[in-house]
């Protein structure tokens, strides 16, 4: 039985991470213990950079969602972040949640190397665009958020063992079989 956070980084209910997230969620449901966020419904500051996190181990502005969500990343075996891309990148709430939190990912040993502080943990990241297949890709649309999603995963020490990409919703807001059921495979793997 593990604890499987799922982090919902697309303000669209029903919409297509929606979806792909919950369908991933019903195949881990019966063996696993979830909890699932929705960033955009999170009251948080953005980060005002001030680097004490860095030497604090905490985020110095007063108490809100932000801590509260980075005590759970802490406490989940696995991690499941879905993002839709925008601007070629990740969500912006997402993003700040991740900005408030980069001491739950990485610390930096006194040499200034990273340390990954959730080492050894599994995620799974799910994006969707609206960029057709393969310019999703060359351009950078999808894949630069995949990229930005896995560069906080990466510095955690996780390991990503699923990736969903669903790409041209613009054309065909369909999810096909063949989507929906490597979501499926995910879950079960979970
Ligand atoms: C602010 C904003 C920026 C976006 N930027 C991109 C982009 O850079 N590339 C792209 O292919 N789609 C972009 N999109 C389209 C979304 O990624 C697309 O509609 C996605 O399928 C929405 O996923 P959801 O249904 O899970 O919310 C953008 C949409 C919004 C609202």
């Amino acid at each position: 039985m593990n604890k499987i956070l799922v982090l919902n980084g697309s303000p669209r209910r029903d919409g297509i991470v929606y979806t792909l997230l919950k369908e991933i969620i019903k195949c881990a449901e019966e063996n696993n213990e979830i909890e699932w966020i929705d960033i955009y419904n999170l009251q948080m500051e953005p980060c005002i950079g001030c680097m004490k996190c860095r030497t604090d181990d905490t985020c110095v502005l007063p108490k809100d969602d932000a801590h509260i969500v980075g005590e759970k990343i802490k406490k989940a075996d696995v991690l499941i972040v879905g993002t839709p891309t925008y601007w070629g990148n990740m969500s912006a709430q997402l993003k700040v949640l991740f900005e408030r939190n980069v001491p739950v990912f990485m610390g930096e040993k006194a040499s200034g190397i990273p340390l990954a502080k959730q080492k050894g943990k599994r995620a799974v990241i799910v994006v969707s665009c609206t960029t057709p297949w393969p310019f999703n890709f060359i351009a950078a649309e999808s894949r630069g958020a995949v990229s930005a999603v896995k560069e906080v995963l990466h510095y955690g020490g996780y390991k990503v063992t699923g990736k969903i990409v669903k790409p041209g919703t613009k054309i065909n807001n369909n999810i096909s079989e063949k989507i929906l059921s490597k979501a499926r495979k995910i879950g079960s793997s979970l």
